[in-house]
């Protein structure tokens, strides 16, 4: 049966940009393989952060992964740092991974460009990502086409593992990525892809109030000045948003709306917290009862962390054992 395998930093609270990038995706691909989905605490220590929040955002994020619908009867929700065989398999990576290869990852680049210092484990990082999904045997990787770089690597470091270690036969297989169908979300501001880090997100768990107060203000269609300009849809990132959040006939009554200037923008903004409320309300409440159960969410990520281990462990036990190690 295939594995599934993806993971998301917990960068704290999920927003709308996570969720259309990959955990919508993630809730329709749960149950159709085994699937793993995994907070990836480790990688996000390899810049300066603040261990206090670490600890919280883990939480807000196995919060928000439930909430999304994420399932822990259908797929394992766990947090790397629980299954300590991560790292020691990407010690073992890092013997056979070219640091030629590390230094031409782009989002390497882009990184160590914004960094005093840049970390060995900054350079390292898609050598822990690698680790993390061959630990599970695992052949498909869900990801946006951000990721595909960092894929193409791990199947290079199983390769290599492979020709040195595994004589036999394969023992790890060549993950292949699962493009997620929906494009990058932009952020409210039109600018840059939607992150916490730029604020300029709708975060998955927010009051319909604090969402209307972010939307209402949102960059439109910069040639649409006054409410009779006529609007061009695909240069909008209101329409991007109504496309991903709207029935089919609301996006084609949008376009007509704003290409006749029939609505003004407010309007069409009007139409699309009604469609982006129909999604989250479900959300909303599931998170909404984990917070009244708090210990549902200890005991889903700890049996998790148990069925991992057991599979990690059985991995290191070949692993080493073909490396001399037993
Ligand atoms: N690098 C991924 C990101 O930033 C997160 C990640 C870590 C991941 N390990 C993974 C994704 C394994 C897929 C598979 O989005």
């Amino acid at each position: 049966m295939a594995r599934i395998f993806s993971g998301i930093q917990p960068s704290g609270e999920l927003h709308i940009g996570n969720y259309l990038g990959a955990v919508k995706n993630w809730v329709a691909l749960q149950g159709t393989a085994e699937s793993f989905f995994c907070i990836v605490d480790y990688h996000a220590i390899v810049v300066a952060y603040d261990p206090a929040l670490l600890r919280q955002r883990r939480r807000d994020m196995a919060l928000g992964l439930l909430a999304a619908g994420l399932d822990p009867d259908r797929c394992t929700v766990f947090v790397q740092s629980d299954v300590p065989e991560h790292t020691e398999l990407a010690w073992i990576f890092n013997t056979v991974t070219p640091v030629g290869e590390l230094e031409r990852q782009t989002q390497f680049k882009d990184k160590a460009q914004k960094q005093e210092s840049v970390s060995a484990g900054l350079l390292n990082y898609p050598i822990l990502q690698a680790a993390d999904i061959l630990l599970y045997l695992a052949d498909r990787v869900p990801v946006g086409d951000d990721q595909l770089q960092h894929l193409e690597l791990s199947r290079v470091i199983a390769r290599r593992w492979n020709a040195q270690f595994s004589s036999d036969g394969d023992y790890f297989p060549e993950p292949q990525p699962l493009l997620t169908p929906t494009r990058r979300i932009m952020g409210l501001d039109g600018q840059a892809k939607m992150s916490k880090s730029m604020g300029n997100t709708i975060g998955l768990l927010e009051s319909p109030e604090e969402i209307w107060a972010k939307l209402r203000p949102a960059v439109t269609d910069p040639k649409r000045i006054k409410r009779t300009d006529p609007g061009t849809p695909e240069v909008c990132n209101i329409y991007h948003l109504h496309k991903a959040f709207s029935a089919a006939d609301t996006v084609t009554h949008v376009a007509t709306q704003c290409t006749t200037a029939g609505w003004g923008c407010v309007d069409c903004k009007r139409v699309l917290a009604d469609s982006i409320e129909t999604e989250l309300v479900p959300i909303r409440a599931r998170a909404e009862s984990l917070r009244r159960e708090p210990g549902r969410i200890d005991d889903a990520l700890a049996t998790a962390a148990r069925r991992c281990r057991d599979i990690a462990q059985e991995t290191m036990r070949v692993v080493r054992d073909r490396m001399g190690f037993a």
